[in-house]
């Protein structure tokens, strides 16, 4: 997966999109946030941390006052770090004593030491949300568990604003999928994903309420569900579940307090493995949307995941420059590969259960063994590979030199160069005869997998 440092700065109609599954709606959206819903201040309702407050905090507070960096020794990425004092030793926020909460004399005081620092104050109408909910008591209305939790988890799931009618730029294609069919395909888009038809390029549907940024796309085996990795970077990720046919969501799951990267559906089975950027691979029960369990051994992003055919196996990529491999009956690290020795960015096992394929930032194509990590062979690339996929007996991979390639896993030998992206290729995915690949241009390229030929592209832009 790439890194992308440019948020794109647009500005979106405040529209909201109800497309929310209506049998479901209960179900995965309890308690659905209207983001621009205007806070109404002299409601008799008391005010709520995890509606109100939460978004104050993550919106202008957490740049400066979170786990990486915490100014003034002060932390507010959750409930229970929000109430201790900082470097000053004032106590931010004493419960209904409006006037010995110091955080709260910091957003209206004298501008050299108001907060957020370097800025303008904030709106009045959030101050008073604030000033009430001390005065109310500053009670956190979740579950003891969730005090500890980031912001971004405690918060109730958005309902997105809907994506601008057209966009100025291109966006970056961080993740594309062919349409079970194979006579469409879909790529990521701004809050959304766009739909389009193979044989001539044209839009055929968008589907909102998508997190920004959308890094990952998969159907389930019947076709019906299709499962999206996305979110805002550094702020909060993800995974909705749409009905893929009446592109409404039916399940949020695996919330994360940074983009999720990748996710990956067990063969023939009912888990969903994630991978986010808040350092943590999750695994879900998709019949109860529980997280089963939480793998932490990694020290920086978890780039990718992927199950053995057999699912007894999970492996996962990490920009810490290792690759994992977990026994997934008793969720043990099983192997830590380390022959990248720079981020890796995409992860699969080969047909046959014995290896595990990787690409990364030092431009080659890994193989090495599940059992212990043990290289078993390179190929070079020439420049980052971002994304890989196995098509029958070949890996398929994405890279920044422009180029998407196909090759043999029997003899390692590249059957193929797909060549037209005029960036970086970024995504891609393989099905029946047809490759497809995304560019950080916002292209998108159709090739025939098996001669190479160029079937099609076009800018993936509404
Ligand atoms: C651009 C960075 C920045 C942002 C954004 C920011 N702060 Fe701060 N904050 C600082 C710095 C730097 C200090 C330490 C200097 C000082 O105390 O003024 C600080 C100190 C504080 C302290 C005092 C901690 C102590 O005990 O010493 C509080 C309380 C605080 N900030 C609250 C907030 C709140 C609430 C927000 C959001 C509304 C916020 N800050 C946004 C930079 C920031």
């Amino acid at each position: 997966m790439p890194r992308f440092a440019q948020p794109f700065l647009w500005i979106w109609l405040p529209l909201l999109v109800p497309n929310l599954c209506p049998t479901s709606l209960e179900q995965a959206c309890g308690m659905l946030l209207q983001v621009e819903e205007p806070a109404d201040v002299d409601a008799a309702t008391p005010v709520s941390f995890r509606r109100e407050i939460a978004a104050i905090l993550l919106d202008n507070c957490l740049a400066c006052h979170g786990t990486r960096k915490a100014e003034g020794g002060y932390r507010v990425d959750n409930y229970q770090e929000l109430l201790k004092p900082g470097d000053s030793g004032m106590e931010p926020i004493v419960g209904s004593e409006v006037d010995n909460s110091e955080l709260l004399r910091r957003l209206t005081c004298d501008v050299s030491e108001r907060m957020p620092a370097d800025d303008d104050p904030l709106p009045k109408q959030q101050i008073a949300l604030m000033r009430r909910w001390v005065e109310e008591g500053a009670h956190f209305d979740g579950s003891d568990a969730e005090r500890e939790q980031p912001l971004g988890l405690v918060m109730p799931p958005l309902e997105y604003p809907a994506a601008p009618e057209k966009y100025p730029a291109p966006l970056p294609i961080t993740a594309v999928a062919m349409v079970p069919g194979g006579e469409q395909l879909i790529t990521s888009g701004y809050h959304e994903l766009l739909v389009w038809s193979i044989a001539d390029g044209r839009m055929v549907r968008r589907i909102p309420n998508v997190g920004e940024r959308t890094y990952a796309l998969a159907f389930t085996a019947d076709g019906k569900r299709l499962v999206v990795a996305c979110g805002e970077p550094g702020r909060r990720g993800e995974v909705r579940i749409f009905d893929f046919e009446q592109g409404c969501v039916v399940q949020i799951v695996s919330r994360a307090a940074d983009v999720v990267l990748d996710l990956a559906l067990q063969p023939n089975g009912q888990k969903l493995a994630t991978a986010a950027a808040d350092g943590l691979i999750r695994i879900i029960d998709l019949e109860s949307g529980e997280e089963i369990q939480t793998l932490a051994s990694h020290a920086d992003w978890v780039t990718a995941v992927a199950w053995s055919p057999d699912g007894t196996h999970l492996v996962s990529a990490s920009r810490d420059k290792s690759a994992k491999v977990y026994d997934t009956s008793r969720w043990e690290l099983v192997a830590s590969y380390l022959g990248h020795g720079a981020a890796v960015r995409d992860i699969v096992v080969a047909p046959g259960q014995q290896h595990a394929l990787s690409v990364g930032a030092d431009n080659k194509l890994h193989r090495w063994s599940l059992s212990d990590a043990s290289k078993v062979s390179e190929v070079g690339l020439t420049a980052e590979g971002f994304a890989l996929r196995v098509h029958e007996q070949s890996a398929m991979v994405a890279a920044a030199d422009q180029r998407l390639r196909k090759i043999e896993l029997s003899s390692n030998a590249v059957a193929h160069v797909f060549e037209g992206p005029t960036s970086w290729a970024l995504s891609l995915d393989a099905s029946g005869e047809l490759l497809v690949g995304g560019s950080l241009a916002g292209e998108v390229f159709v090739w025939n997998l098996s001669d190479g030929q160029p079937l099609g592209n076009w800018l993936a832009k509404p």
